[in-house]
């Protein structure tokens, strides 16, 4: 990610929160590319390489029905699909949705322009495996608070939620976006939303400059 599209996407977003809109940059971020990836700050071109790590682990069941929420342009959506999974891709971004069916004209993933705050019903506990990489840290703490509930409510009992994020220690302040996590909001996905967590790491990536991830594995209960 360059310095430039990385500064530009940050004054964007700030731009909008300054109007109490803390969503609308998405849109107007992917419109703005014109369909150039290196203007998307995100856009790596690959599927992430630590939700690789962890398929490469092994999730200890077969493939089924998986949700990628903000998918975004799609690279880790595509790589659950040749993995067998069967999956939704969804995003807020409409603009992201078309690039997606664009780039990827012969896709078996269904990709959806949705909110995660407001998802048709049929999506409820409709998944075996969901997969949320950096969308919670691109939201303001507020907001990502609401997301939980509809996020943990994607899966079908005995489901799977993989999360990747941004680490931030607890009494750290972070100037966003991305807006990296504590543990302890992670921890709220068991606290209040009944998930058990089976897997908590923190790892260094491979970005430049590298950061602190949290790779986090958590089930719903049941089946
Ligand atoms: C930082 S990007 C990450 C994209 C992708 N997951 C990746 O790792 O490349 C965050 C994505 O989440 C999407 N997003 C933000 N809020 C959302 C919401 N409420 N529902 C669905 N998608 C959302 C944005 O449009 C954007 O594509």
């Amino acid at each position: 990610m360059s310095d430039e599209s990385r500064r530009s996407s940050r004054e964007l977003a700030q731009e909008y929160m300054s109007r109490g809109d803390s969503q609308g940059w998405f849109e107007e971020l992917y419109r703005l590319a014109q369909g150039e990836m290196e203007h998307v700050p995100w856009a790596d071109r690959r599927p992430s390489p630590l939700m690789l790590q962890v398929l490469a682990a092994g999730l200890d069941r077969p493939a089924g029905e998986c949700a990628v929420v903000g998918c975004g342009l799609g690279d880790d959506a595509e790589e659950l699909a040749r993995r067998g999974y069967k999956v939704t891709g969804f995003d807020l971004s409409e603009t992201a949705i078309s690039w997606c069916h664009e780039r990827w004209p012969d896709s078996p993933v269904r990709y959806l322009q949705a909110d995660l705050l407001h998802l048709p019903p049929e999506m409820s506990e409709a998944f075996d495996l969901v997969v949320e990489i950096n969308t919670l840290q691109a939201v303001p703490d507020a907001l990502r608070m609401r997301m939980l509930a509809p996020l943990a409510g994607l899966l079908r009992p005995g489901g799977l939620l993989l999360v990747v994020c941004r680490m931030r220690e607890e009494d750290e302040r972070v100037e966003g976006p991305p807006w990296a996590l504590c543990r302890s909001e992670l921890d709220l996905l068991s606290a209040d939303h009944c998930l058990e967590n089976i897997r908590f790491e923190l790892l260094i990536d491979g970005e430049d400059p590298p950061s602190r991830r949290y790779v986090a594995l958590f089930r719903r209960p049941g089946a």
